[in-house]
């Protein structure tokens, strides 16, 4: 029997801690699957569950939260901005970010946290072993993933950070948010051709690459320096043109899976205090992704 059989084995009683995901849609989130493993795997009387919650009952899930006494809830699409106004206390990185992804329910007060961000850095430096303190860094696109990245970023103390959008404005904007704690500076995408060749790490937080369009490219990538790091926070494909080229031109190349993996397990970790599983969690979400992003592949 495989870990999911046999947390389905356990049988739940009156201590089962109860977790869950509100989203809506919810029906292809994996972070059932995610945290089911992780908690299987720690051994912890838990479930977690995916509850399709509408714009209109996120005031009435919440209160169910504490009415319920469920643990701890993850928040997706398109309740990451709206459910600030339900929580009794917001992290202040997640304030500053403008979203919350995580909620903890710390004896009945609930607190919102962002981990897309720190979960995204984390990814990065245990997947690439890249140094980001120091580094001189370029990052493509200014929304809202941007944001979080950005801010997590920020804090790892890097030498620069150029974010370039489209919308050159938008990148200003996040670049002017971000010069309290970095060396920040929104650039158009124009400029891109001109700093890439001295620019250490580059990320791309803009869609361009996602299925069904594998084959855009958001950059030209032969400027780049031999040994620089490349990462996408696109999961699907696994590996985007992006990613592939790039390593064909020299570089280091990062996925986005280990994003979505890490941002789960902080919120794990924010809620029971105990280490996260990774590498099993990754495991789970790779098992239950692989059929459809095998098949999407170009
Ligand atoms: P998310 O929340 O996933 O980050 P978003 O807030 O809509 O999504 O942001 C998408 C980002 O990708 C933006 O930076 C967007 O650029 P604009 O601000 O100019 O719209 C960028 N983006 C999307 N499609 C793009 C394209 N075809 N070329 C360049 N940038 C693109």
């Amino acid at each position: 029997m495989d870990k999911q059989g046999e947390a389905r084995g356990v049988s739940f009683d009156s201590a089962t801690l109860l977790y869950g995901v509100f989203g809506d849609p919810v029906r292809h989130s994996k972070s059932p699957i995610m945290l089911g493993r992780a908690f299987a795997e720690t051994g912890m009387n838990a479930a977690y569950v995916a509850f399709h919650v509408k714009p209109e009952a996120l005031g009435d899930a919440i209160r169910g939260v504490r009415a319920l006494g469920i643990r701890g809830v993850n928040v997706t699409i398109p309740h990451k901005v709206e459910v600030m106004k339900y929580l009794d206390d917001i992290d202040e990185t997640a304030r500053a970010i403008g979203a919350v992804n995580t909620v903890v329910n710390r004896d009945g007060r609930l607190i919102g946290y962002n981990t897309d961000g720190i979960g995204y850095v984390r990814s990065l430096k245990e997947e690439t072993g890249a140094a980001v303190a120091g580094a001189r860094i370029l990052m493509l696109g200014a929304g809202g993933a941007s944001r979080g990245v950005g801010y997590a970023l920020a804090k790892e103390s890097p030498a620069k950070l150029y974010i370039a959008n489209r919308t050159a404005s938008k990148a200003e904007e996040l670049a002017n948010d971000l010069t309290a704690v970095a060396d920040a500076v929104g650039i158009g995408w124009d400029r891109i051709d001109h700093i890439i060749g001295e620019v250490d790490i580059i990320i791309n937080t803009t869609p361009i690459g996602m299925h069904p369009n594998a084959d855009d490219v958001p950059i030209d990538v032969s400027g780049i320096r031999r040994g620089a790091v490349v990462s996408d926070l696109i999961y699907n494909p696994l590996t985007t043109k992006l990613l592939r080229e790039a390593e064909a031109a020299g570089a280091v190349v990062h996925g986005g899976l280990g994003m979505f993996v890490y941002q789960g397990a902080y919120a794990f970790e924010y809620w029971t205090g105990e280490p996260a599983p990774a590498a099993a969690m990754r495991e789970a979400v790779l098992e239950a992704f692989g059929a459809r992003i095998e098949g999407t592949k170009a």
